[in-house]
């Protein structure tokens, strides 16, 4: 049996544990070794092409080196090579830089290009990067970390593949979060974060990965009939229609030149929708006929306002109670939950989960209520 690896995955803060749990539907032998904010890191012995398929993730790494805390010991003399002028002379500095050398020095390179060959469907890189990413208080400037990393690398990687300062096929990112260090080969593409379908953009249009993860929480099946009655540029939607089969997907938005970037966008996605330009306070559905609703309010602060909101949420929580079958689900984000919240209490909506997320800069909540039973 082939031997696990560790891998890290990027989301959106927030969503570690929901990305961790598309993981294990798509690779049942992960494992989960820990979350960070914005960061969960577990072992598979899945391919790099089947995590590639992940779509609550903004990036994928396979990992390559880890010091768990970058700190300086007694200073000594420094033997790294190759680093530019700029590295800074204070002793704590030169003992971290030279740890993360040492551990860089022992990164097995082939393996790295055959990962990322294998998540490229086979396509050997032609140039390399470093990209290093800062959080927190160290000894050493990020620049200098990343110019350790790219000295460590240099030549351990073959000379048909050049190194780039940027743009580059393959990259290294080296992650300093607070005291630890991680090395990784990035695996994902910029398709991961940024789908390709997406090609036409709202204001306050949804990240694709927070999308995918709501679709996730609506426990997508077969024989589900779906809608997004505040679609937007239609990510929601779209995102639930990738995710697996559905019998039926309705969308609408009160706005007909938004619905129009929609269209155009799941055309792209070959998603199977209906639209509908309407209120979403007076939906057009017949009473129970809907399993599932997911949609992204309007969070009253770039698109409408709280005072909006007052009006327009209990004729949302209506409507959606309305059109919902006895047990369907309702899935929404908004950044103003407390209020949506106590809208769906009042009407015995049982909240099955709730996930923070940050969404659109600020901190909002994804819902997952059932309608009752009558
Ligand atoms: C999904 S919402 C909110 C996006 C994001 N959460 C925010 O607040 O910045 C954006 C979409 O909802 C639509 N919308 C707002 N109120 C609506 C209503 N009462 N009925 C249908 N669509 C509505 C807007 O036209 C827009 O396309």
């Amino acid at each position: 049996m082939k031997r696990p690896l560790d891998y890290f995955a990027f989301t959106m803060p927030g969503l570690e544990s929901t990305a961790f749990t598309e993981l294990r539907m798509r690779c049942e032998d992960a494992r989960q070794i820990r979350f960070a904010r914005g960061a969960a890191f577990f072992q598979t012995a899945a391919t790099p092409a089947q995590l590639m398929e992940m779509r609550s993730t903004e990036d994928i790494f396979a990992q390559l080196a880890y010091i768990p805390k970058l700190s300086a010991g007694k200073p000594t003399p420094s033997k790294i090579k190759n680093t530019s002028a700029r590295v800074p002379k204070s002793p704590l500095a030169e003992n971290a830089l030279r740890a993360l050398y040492g551990a860089a020095k022992k990164i097995d390179v082939s393996a790295a290009l055959l990962l990322w060959s294998q998540a490229h469907k086979m396509k050997p890189p032609r140039s390399w990067r470093v990209v290093a990413q800062m959080t927190g208080n160290h000894d050493f400037r990020r620049v200098d970390a990343g110019d350790t990393l790219r000295a460590a690398l240099r030549d351990m990687f073959p000379p048909k593949i050049k190194e780039q300062d940027d743009e580059a096929d393959l990259e290294i990112w080296l992650r300093l979060f607070y005291g630890e260090a991680i090395v990784g080969v990035r695996l994902s593409g910029a398709e991961m974060r940024h789908r390709l379908y997406k090609t036409e953009h709202i204001e306050g249009s949804l990240r694709p990965s927070i999308a995918a993860a709501m679709a996730l929480l609506s426990d997508p099946r077969t024989e589900d009939i779906v809608i997004d009655p505040l679609c937007g540029a239609g990510t929601v939607i779209i995102e639930r229609c990738l995710w697996g089969s559905y019998a039926a997907a309705y969308a609408g938005d009160r706005d007909a030149a938004i619905l129009q970037t929609a269209k155009w966008n799941a055309a792209q996605a070959k998603a199977k929708i209906e639209w509908q330009v309407e209120d979403a306070c007076n939906l057009h559905f017949a009473d129970g006929m809907a399993h599932k609703i997911i949609t992204n309010l309007p969070f009253g602060k770039k698109v409408g306002s709280l005072e909006e909101n007052a009006r327009s949420y209990p004729e949302f929580e209506r409507e959606f109670r309305r059109i919902l079958a006895p047990g369907g689900l309702l899935v929404t984000l908004t950044s103003d939950f407390n209020h949506w919240r106590d809208l769906l209490v009042a009407q015995n909506w049982v909240i099955k989960k709730t996930v923070v997320v940050v969404a659109l800069g600020q901190p909002a909540t994804i819902s997952v209520a059932q309608k009752p039973a009558q």
